[in-house]
């Protein structure tokens, strides 16, 4: 499992399998078992991979916007606050997830740490995210707050929702836990990728 189109099939179906130990009418929002949309063909991914099969065991995406009023709805509205204020590329964390056998082992910190990076790289001026309560206290280690006090917020993947934003500012160091490779589909590359 090399190639960048299907290593990405790979994790469009690794996410289905993930979020459907909780969210019972996943197949209702994707029928054919994939979870992807239109902004996987835009996103930086970066991905951890099985070291004998090389297939996904945990992966996550970032999207860089010119505002974050691009956002689909209803997130979109959750981060009404934050619109109109800032110079694109803004980047948004999305589409975290790791296989159950390899939970725990820092793999999530480590792709939070590698998106976090890739904003700063860019110059992004602010980082949004959402999560749950329990990630929001992860990703508080990388520089993110909470984005608003209203709420709560509820969707498709969720209840309880925390919108996040991080201001640009120094990267936390993590020590990586396992190779991360990134993929960009559109150049179709997967190069694996260094913490700065
Ligand atoms: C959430 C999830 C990605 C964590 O992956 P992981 O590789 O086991 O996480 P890590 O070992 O890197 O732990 C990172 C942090 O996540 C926390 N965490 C662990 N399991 C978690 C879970 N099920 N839900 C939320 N947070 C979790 C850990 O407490 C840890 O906190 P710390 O950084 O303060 O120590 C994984 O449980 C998962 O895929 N869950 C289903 C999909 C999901 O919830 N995605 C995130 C959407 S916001």
């Amino acid at each position: 499992m090399g190639d960048a189109v299907t290593l990405l099939e790979a994790i469009y179906r690794l996410r289905f399998v993930v979020w459907a130990e909780t969210v019972t009418d996943l197949h209702r929002h994707y029928p054919d078992g994939r979870m992807v949309d239109l902004d996987d063909a835009t996103a930086v991914h970066f991905v951890v991979r099985d070291d004998a099969t090389g297939a996904p065991i945990a992966a996550a995406r970032v999207t860089f916007l010119a505002d974050l009023a691009a956002l689909a709805a209803p997130i979109r509205g959750w981060f009404a606050e934050h619109q109109g204020h800032r110079d694109p590329p803004l980047a948004f964390l999305s589409r975290l997830v790791c296989a159950p056998p390899h939970r725990g082992a820092g793999l999530a910190r480590a792709l939070d740490h590698a998106r976090v990076a890739i904003a700063e790289e860019r110059h992004a001026p602010l980082a949004a995210a959402v999560a749950s309560s329990r990630r929001a206290r992860s990703l508080a280690a990388h520089g993110f707050v909470v984005a608003t006090d209203r709420g709560p917020f509820a969707y498709h993947l969720g209840a309880d929702r925390v919108p996040l934003i991080r201001p640009c500012g120094p990267v936390a160091q993590v020590l990586p836990g396992a190779a991360i490779w990134r993929i960009d589909p559109r150049a179709a590359t997967v190069t694996p990728w260094t913490a700065p």
